[in-house]
């Protein structure tokens, strides 16, 4: 992935074709988004669909392409304000005078100019007209409304045009048009970097029915996992067994023993900028999986001895790694937070530490709030009890200061 155009991974972009010779243009636009891992869905003018057809479009997106404000079908899928508020970006591509002039003058009575109305997310024009159409007055009035309402253009472009003239008024190339897309995304404090976090608990197993594991939900690892995606960071969530469903956005990479989740996490190393390890991973694990279910009384004795072989301790190992990412451990402590939670801190080489008391019911296992301090070399901070998707946002921002501290 070219790292000028990663801001656009996972971006959702709702790309507006309107009627001209350029919106076959479309199709190469909506592929290339996709390639650098965009959700694109279409939106096409009625005018649009006598220069590229629907079909084409919907093979493309692998979406529905959406034509009309009243059409029951595509309405009951995804309505006009569904598609606004599902939006990060609303891109207009290519752009034609007559939609130039009736977004300017607020009409909002078709699918797109609907759309645009109601979107809050970030509206993009990438005009494609003649050129003397472009240079006249009128349009250039229309552009100007436009900027003032906080409406970005992408173009035009100057050059030979389809019907032979020479002018302002060309679609912007595909590749500017990718940028300038991205450019408005460059925001997020963790944009262009790739987090990885581990989540859940592990699971090793006895014999086929039965298993050692502990009472991680999850929650805490999956709001962090949002929270990433928030600050505009690609992110890899390895997940032990949970029953939560993934944010939406981060490649979900489930696992079930801590020996899955090391091997996950190792061969996503060396893509990876952020490390937080979130997992409650089982430290040892029995050595002999029994292949039938283990029949009480099966040895003669009232008791049943399991031996246990440590597991590798995954992100000790990934702060060990040559290209080690910037890594964040969590300590589970029931007792001694501070000083167990620093020792972990310095011997597994990490470069920060969040500490949670888990014997506290309130802000553990399961619950839906966390309190903790957090301690790197140097220093620590104190974040009081909230939700864990509140505590997971300063958490996200505490990592930010720190690599822009030491970079
Ligand atoms: O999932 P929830 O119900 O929301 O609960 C959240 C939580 C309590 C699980 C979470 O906030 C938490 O404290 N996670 C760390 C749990 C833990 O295993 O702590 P630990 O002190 O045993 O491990 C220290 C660090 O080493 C952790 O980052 C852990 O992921 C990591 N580790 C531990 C053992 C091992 N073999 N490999 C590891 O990577």
């Amino acid at each position: 992935m070219e790292n000028s155009l990663l801001t656009l991974h996972n971006r959702r972009i709702l790309l507006g074709i309107t009627g001209g010779i350029a919106a076959y243009k479309g199709a190469e636009l909506t592929r290339r988004l996709q390639d650098q891992g965009a959700d694109v869905r279409v939106i096409m003018t009625r005018s649009a669909t006598e220069f590229i057809t629907p079909l084409t479009m919907q093979a493309l997106s692998k979406h529905p392409v959406h034509l009309d404000l009243h059409n029951p079908d595509t309405e009951s899928v995804m309505g006009h304000i569904e598609l606004a508020r599902w939006a990060d970006l609303v891109l207009i591509a290519p752009a034609s005078a007559n939609f130039l002039a009736r977004l300017a003058h607020g009409h909002g009575d078709d699918l797109l100019t609907a759309v645009c109305l109601a979107a809050e997310c970030p509206v993009a024009i990438a005009p494609a007209m003649n050129q003397a159409m472009w240079a006249k007055s009128p349009t250039q009035k229309n552009r100007a409304l436009l900027v003032e309402r906080g409406i970005h253009f992408l173009g035009p472009d100057s050059g030979i045009q389809a019907c032979g003239e020479v002018g302002a008024g060309r679609l912007l190339d595909i590749e500017a048009l990718l940028i300038g897309a991205s450019n408005l995304f460059a925001s997020g404090r963790l944009q262009g970097k790739t987090v990885l976090i581990t989540a859940g608990p592990t699971r090793e197993a006895i014999d086929p029915v039965r298993f050692i594991s502990n009472h991680s939900s999850g929650k805490q690892g999956y709001a962090l996992a949002s929270a990433a995606v928030d600050a505009g960071a690609r992110v890899i969530l390895v997940s032990g067994p949970t029953a939560l469903t993934a944010p939406e956005r981060v490649d979900l990479v489930k696992v079930t023993s801590a020996q899955d989740m090391h091997e996950a996490v190792q061969a996503r190393l060396p893509e990876t900028d952020i490390m937080i390890g979130v997992a409650a991973v089982s430290d040892y694990r029995p050595r002999m999986v029994e292949t039938q279910k283990i029949k009480k009384g099966q040895c003669g004795e009232r008791t049943l001895t399991l031996e246990l072989v440590e597991n590798p301790d995954i992100i000790a190992e990934a702060a060990k790694h040559p290209n080690a990412p910037f890594t964040v451990g969590f300590a589970a402590e029931t007792e001694n937070l501070e000083n167990y939670a620093k020792r972990k801190l310095l011997e597994k080489n990490l470069a920060m530490i969040v500490a949670n008391n888990v014997a506290n019911s309130q802000i553990g296992f399961n619950s839906d709030a966390n309190a903790t301090t957090i301690f790197w070399a140097g220093g620590e901070i104190n974040i009081p009890m909230m939700s864990k998707r509140a505590l997971s946002e300063r958490l996200i921002s505490i990592i930010a200061d720190r690599i822009e501290a030491a970079s």
